[in-house]
């Protein structure tokens, strides 16, 4: 939610448009209904430009104006506060044009703005905009009309505010300086030669800042061009080590596809190797290796290692999480309650904070989030905490705030996810949740688990990635369904242009069949009934299509009596051989939706499953395969079609991809 980045150094002449620009770009993921900029003209004026719209409106209306200076702030916005607009777009000035003596961005919300906008009214101060943030800016302001200095004026504004914030401050007449501070919302600092950055994420430098570090709650620090002093808001001094910043530009640029998305779903099968490198020991006796299982922590006083909590104390785990990563949730529920007979409960975040969760110290919470800083998944690991539970984190981002705010956890490694709608982080949380699950049988030995069974998820985990290659492989098939969905009469044309470019005539004739789709359904048994929750979601969040996923066994109790010819129906089919119950169960569904002449498209598992038998009678339209594996791990393989099939419909009607409408990547708001 929100993009911030502030800039010191000596750039050449335009380049500190070039730098805030291109910050900018790369964090567009946080929020692009607006964005602006601003910096300190040779005067020593602060001069601002801003614009509803994405970066490049930005960087357009920007054409003309010498952006020349040492020091420039930036922001894009995903509004809270008031609509998009050119008066609500960040940077925010305590009074307007030049008479400002700071200019502001900021990520978060200020809970108690109306009331500290009301006495700043009192007090005969202006507003322009409708956001909390010109609160910020007025407060620093009206502090510095007092004679405070900058951090000063900061510090007494935090003691006013409630609620989260990153800022970054320019004052007018600075000498090369910007103030950054935190509160709740995350801040990073990035040091290069002769420059240092400051910005809500670390790819917002990547290319220049050669070191980084994370600021914690209540920080703040000043830079300059060659110095950074990082002091918490009670001004103590703050002694914090720089880190290599370990990005490199070709991992946060497009590889040559389209979109995000679909660079970042093609590329599964080589990152999951990340995933997983290290972590299997293979042999006789698998064993896998978790390095945060080491970490100490105190339970009642006494001093042990995560892994021995695990072994001898654990009762009940509580996963949290939201959105995609919630999905993996429900997948990594399955796994421990099927292989460790623990009592799991998987709760969205934003339900943990609110709610009661029975919760003490023999209860592992987990957390999961790619990025590590979704608000209400930090808050709910903060609350599992001060209730005494142990929290084990899962997230793609290292260093992010949730693997600081839990006691420990492991990395995904797949590299940044920069796309809207999660892909690779949410099969390599399955992965991460699996190699869990077989860490703790390791640990707790139940007596139903075989050391055969052990070897096989073994052996089935180190299979996936030239199993997700096969898929990939086959990714074209995904595209032909997608004209399925996708095809309604106003869209036609594009369509057609689609199909001529992908060579494909043969889908014409199903294009001219099924026009039509504006809502479908996904459906699926036991691990799959969260893999279809998943790819429902996915078909929502990039293609505005409405979607639901469903337990297919619970169908019959409702959404059977959407069904229609329109309807596709996107089946995921278990396996034959592991749980022929559930096989037959599945192909029932199938016939009951295809008796009310749904559309159906199977995702199914080469193996032992018959496709005449599944083709019930000619009934099914299309099936997409997957090779065989485990049904814990069968989400992994069929995520990647459903992902596919999401993309191409959103790209036959024309949806902006890595950024869909009123979504942002990083909600770091409650
Ligand atoms: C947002 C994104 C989703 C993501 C969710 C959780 O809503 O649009 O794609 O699944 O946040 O994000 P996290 O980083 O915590 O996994």
């Amino acid at each position: 939610m929100c993009g911030i980045i502030g800039f010191v150094g000596n750039p050449g002449s335009d380049q500190l448009r070039r730098i805030l620009i291109g910050g900018l770009e790369r964090m567009e993921y946080r929020g692009y209904d607006s964005a602006g900029m601003a910096w300190l003209e040779e005067d020593g004026c602060i001069r601002v430009v801003k614009t509803q719209g994405k970066v490049a409106d930005l960087d357009r209306a920007l054409n003309g104006i010498p952006v020349k200076g040492c020091v420039g702030i930036a922001h894009t916005r995903w509004a809270t506060h008031g609509p998009p607009s050119d008066i609500n777009a960040h940077p925010h000035t305590d009074q307007p044009n030049r008479m400002a003596q700071i200019a502001l961005v900021h990520n978060g919300i200020i809970d108690n703005a109306s009331v500290l906008r009301e006495r700043l009214r009192q007090e005969g101060r202006e507003f322009v905009s409708e956001t909390d943030t010109e609160v910020l800016a007025v407060l620093i302001g009206k502090f510095l009309e007092h004679g405070d200095d900058l951090v000063t004026a900061i510090q007494r504004t935090h003691a006013l505010v409630k609620g989260a914030y990153a800022i970054v401050v320019l004052l007018k007449r600075g000498t090369g300086q910007l103030v950054a501070a935190c509160h709740g919302s995350p801040l990073v600092v990035g040091v290069g030669e002769g420059c240092t950055f400051v910005a809500s994420d670390r790819l917002a430098f990547v290319g220049t800042a050669k070191k980084t570090l994370f600021l914690e709650d209540d920080e703040m620090v000043i830079l300059t061009a060659d110095s950074y002093d990082h002091r918490t808001l009670a001004n103590q001094q703050v002694e914090r080590e720089l880190v290599e910043l370990r990005i490199s530009l070709d991992a946060i640029a497009k590889g040559g596809q389209k979109h995000f998305m679909l660079k970042e779903i093609l590329e599964q099968p080589t990152v999951i190797t990340n995933t997983l490198t290290g972590r299997v020991i293979d042999g006789p006796e698998p064993r896998v290796h978790l390095g945060g299982l080491r970490t100490k922590i105190e339970i009642g006083g006494r001093s042990m290692t995560i892994g021995d909590f695990l072994q001898n104390h654990l009762e009940r785990v509580v996963i949290t999480a939201c959105g995609t990563s919630w999905h993996a949730g429900l997948i990594g529920e399955r796994m421990l309650e099927a292989l460790l007979g623990l009592p799991v409960k998987v709760v969205y975040a934003s339900e943990f904070i609110t709610g009661f969760t029975p919760i003490n110290n023999r209860t592992l919470v987990i957390t999961i989030s790619q990025s590590g800083e979704t608000k209400d998944t930090i808050e709910a690991a903060r609350k599992a905490k001060r209730q005494g539970a142990i929290v084990w984190n899962i997230s793609n981002v290292v260093g992010s705030t949730l693997s600081r705010v839990a006691d420990s956890g492991v990395y995904l490694h797949v590299g940044p996810e920069i796309g809207v709608a999660s892909t690779k982080a949410f099969t390599a949380q399955i992965v991460a949740l699996a190699l869990f699950t077989l860490k703790l049988v390791e640990l707790r030995n139940p007596a139903w688990v075989t050391d055969t069974r052990r070897q096989e998820i073994a052996n089935a985990l180190l299979a996936l990635p030239a199993q997700m290659e096969r898929v990939v492989a086959d990714a074209k098939h995904a595209r032909d369904i997608a004209f399925q969905f996708a095809c309604r009469s106003r869209w036609l044309c594009r369509c057609f242009k689609y199909l001529a470019q992908s060579r494909t005539p043969r889908s014409v004739s199903w294009l001219m069949r099924l026009i039509g789709a504006s809502n479908a359904l996904y459906l699926g048994r036991g691990y799959n009934f969260h893999a279809a929750l998943e790819g429902a979601l996915k078909l929502k969040e990039i293609s505005y299509v409405h979607a639901d996923g469903y337990a297919a066994g619970e169908m019959k109790h409702g959404s059977i009596a959407l069904i229609d010819k329109r309807m596709p129906v996107v089946v995921i089919v278990p396996e034959k051989g592991e749980d022929e119950e559930t096989y037959a169960r599945v192909i029932s569904n199938i016939e009951e939706v295809a008796a009310r002449k749904g559309r159906v498209i199977l995702i199914a598992s080469e193996g032992d499953s018959n496709p005449e038998e599944l083709r019930c009678g000619g009934k099914v339209e299309r099936i997409l395969w997957i090779p065989k594996t485990l049904a814990m791990l069968t989400p992994v393989l069929a995520s990647i079609h459903l992902q596919l099939l999401a993309y191409h419909i959103a790209e036959m009607r024309g949806c902006p991809i890595d950024q869909p409408r009123n979504l942002a990547k990083s909600v770091t708001v409650e």
